[in-house]
């Protein structure tokens, strides 16, 4: 009798069984999609925060003062871009009224050389609610 044959023929026929045990897992089926398509758009600040009051009363307060002629939402103009401010700095009650401050008494030195004029017709209130709709502008 050959053992060793034997012996080498069996671990041969376990192999050949491992194999055929692993073959099992390509049988997922094809997802199907049926939904319609949705349109991938980004939303604006405008359609995010419609009916977000603080950001209706803040925007309204902004565009009725001089604000515009140096501030746009996403570029720099005379001013820093308002999503640049909102980056910056995050929308705490503090920073809303260091802002604040900053806006009606004038500042200068944070983004460059240019000062931002002081603000004396403007009440604190209504610069932090300016302030806190600058600082929704974040995406
Ligand atoms: C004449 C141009 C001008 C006008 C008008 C103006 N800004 Fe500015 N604003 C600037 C400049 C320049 C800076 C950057 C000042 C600095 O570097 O500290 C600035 C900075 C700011 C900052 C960031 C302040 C900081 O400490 O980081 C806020 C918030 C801001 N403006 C809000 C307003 C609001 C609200 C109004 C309207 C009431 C307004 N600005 C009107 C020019 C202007």
């Amino acid at each position: 009798m050959n053992f060793s044959k034997l012996a080498g023929a069996s671990v041969i026929a376990l192999a050949g069984m491992a194999y055929a045990c692993g073959g099992g897992s390509d049988t997922k089926t094809e997802e199907t999609t049926t939904a319609a398509p949705v349109p991938q758009k980004e939303l604006s600040f405008d359609e995010m925060y419609k009916d977000n009051p603080d950001y209706v009363n803040g925007l309204a307060l902004v565009k009725e003062s001089d604000c515009p002629s140096c501030h746009m939402v996403e570029r720099k103009i005379v001013g820093p871009a308002y999503k640049d401010v909102a980056a910056k700095y995050e929308s705490t009650d503090e920073n809303i009224q260091t802002l604040a401050t900053n806006v009606v008494n004038g500042n200068s030195g944070v983004w460059g050389q240019v000062p931002m004029p002081a603000h004396p017709g403007l009440s604190e209130e209504d610069a932090q609610k300016m302030v806190k709709y600058i600082l929704m502008l974040k995406k």
